[in-house]
């Protein structure tokens, strides 16, 4: 009887550790294959990249998971046991050289028959995935909805008076896989792809999961990035330590932006607590990209432990004015004009609940601006953020 209790009480106090240790604790940082080398990725492809996470400084910056997105997959055997395309040699030996460098391994699937890319995805074969990718030492899943859209489409011509059938048997699937993942004994981040259907911000802790993509895919483009931005401002109360909404990965470094654009783009991912994938080519990285991708205050803004997700205080046309409070009681302020013109503008840090003027750290410059009163006149460059520390 006395072992019993103990035992119960041992397994409480592991269960709280592995809870506390959560590897999703704070947004995950690190670096997806699939914005630079999309369907043609390669083991060796993988391997630099988490030599340049070293030699670039991204991972002491904090960016340690190098995630493999789609097209590794090969066939399954007789078996039933996935195994990577001719592209990978050695998954178990890639995943050993990626935590040789200190970083942590990240793969991806579908709960549908077929990836997006048209892989082999885990539909039937979830426990046997999850066991695969724990023995191999994988840290993390992207799990792709894809082609189980096919079978919702099904679900729906079967069941024509259940708007919610095709829904329910999404989460279920969802389910299954965290179930499996949670069941290998391994911590592997469980990172939810299904573009925002259902509101994955509601179930998505039931099913185990850490993150979830918000919307539809980012691509290299300010008005794109911009509107997803928006599109996360009314979901901001459900991200937090543990389980986050995700913006989809940065596309800071690839070229279709200017460096204002980009310098908004990694402002409101910083404010919005997002997970921050680099979806750049590491080997090329400008120093512009260095300095967006690693500014340090802006990093501890993101990775702040309160892990509060911006609020929009307001929009006036194309400005908009964030507040993110900040666990040693400071406030981050972000200003972001989507204006094609520059725009004189009038500040009221009232808005912000600082309301007799604050002490003005400056994220970018990295510069003290001394303490400015309640109404504070400015510029806003054209397709432009600004991002500031305050204090009272
Ligand atoms: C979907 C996802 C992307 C990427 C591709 C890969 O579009 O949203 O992030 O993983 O699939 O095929």
């Amino acid at each position: 009887m006395i072992k019993a209790v103990f035992a119960a009480l041992l397994a409480l106090v592991s269960f709280g550790f592995a809870e506390a240790q959560s590897p999703a604790e704070h947004p995950i940082m690190g670096w997806n294959s699939w914005n630079h080398f999309g369907g043609k990725v390669t083991d060796a492809d993988v391997r630099s990249a988490a030599d340049q996470l070293v030699s670039t400084g991204m991972r002491d910056a904090g960016y340690v998971y190098v995630n493999l997105d789609d097209t590794w997959q090969g066939k399954r055997d007789a078996n039933g046991i996935i195994h990577p395309n001719e592209r990978f040699p050695d998954m178990k030996a890639l995943a050993d050289y990626v935590h040789s460098k200190g970083l942590k391994f990240g793969i991806y699937s579908s709960p549908g028959a077929k990836t997006c890319g048209g892989y082999e995805g885990s539909l039937g074969h979830e426990t046997q995935d999850a066991q695969t990718y724990a023995k191999w030492g994988v840290d993390f899943l992207k799990y792709d909805l894809c082609s189980y859209q096919d079978d919702m489409e099904k679900i729906r011509e079967a069941h024509p008076d259940d708007a919610d059938a095709e829904f329910r048997a999404m989460i279920e699937a969802y389910r299954k896989m965290g179930d499996a993942l949670k069941a290998t004994g391994r911590p592997i981040v469980y990172s939810l792809c299904q573009y925002g259907l259902a509101e994955p911000w509601k179930f998505g802790p039931q099913v185990k999961g850490q993150m979830w993509r918000t919307t539809d895919d980012i691509s290299d483009n300010y008005y794109r990035m911009m509107l997803i931005a928006y599109a996360n401002v009314p979901i901001a109360s459900f991200s937090g330590p543990g389980h986050w909404n995700d913006p989809d990965m940065l596309e800071i470094g690839n070229g279709g932006m200017k460096f204002s654009e980009y310098r908004t783009h990694m402002t409101l991912w910083v404010m919005m607590s997002a997970p921050l994938l680099a979806g750049n080519d590491l080997s090329k990285m400008s120093e512009e990209d260095r300095s967006l991708l690693m500014n340090r205050e802006a990093i501890a803004i993101d990775q702040d432990a309160l892990g509060k997700s911006a609020e929009r205080i307001w929009q006036r046309g194309d400005i908009s004015f964030w507040k993110k409070p900040l666990a040693d009681g400071s406030t981050a302020v972000a200003v972001v004009s989507a204006d094609a013109s520059p725009r004189d503008i009038l500040l009221d840090l009232a808005d912000a609940g600082l309301g007799s003027g604050a002490t003005v750290h400056d994220v970018w410059s990295g510069k003290d601006l001394g303490r400015w009163p309640v109404r504070h006149a400015m510029r806003m460059e054209p397709h432009s953020a600004q991002l500031w520390v305050l204090r009272k």
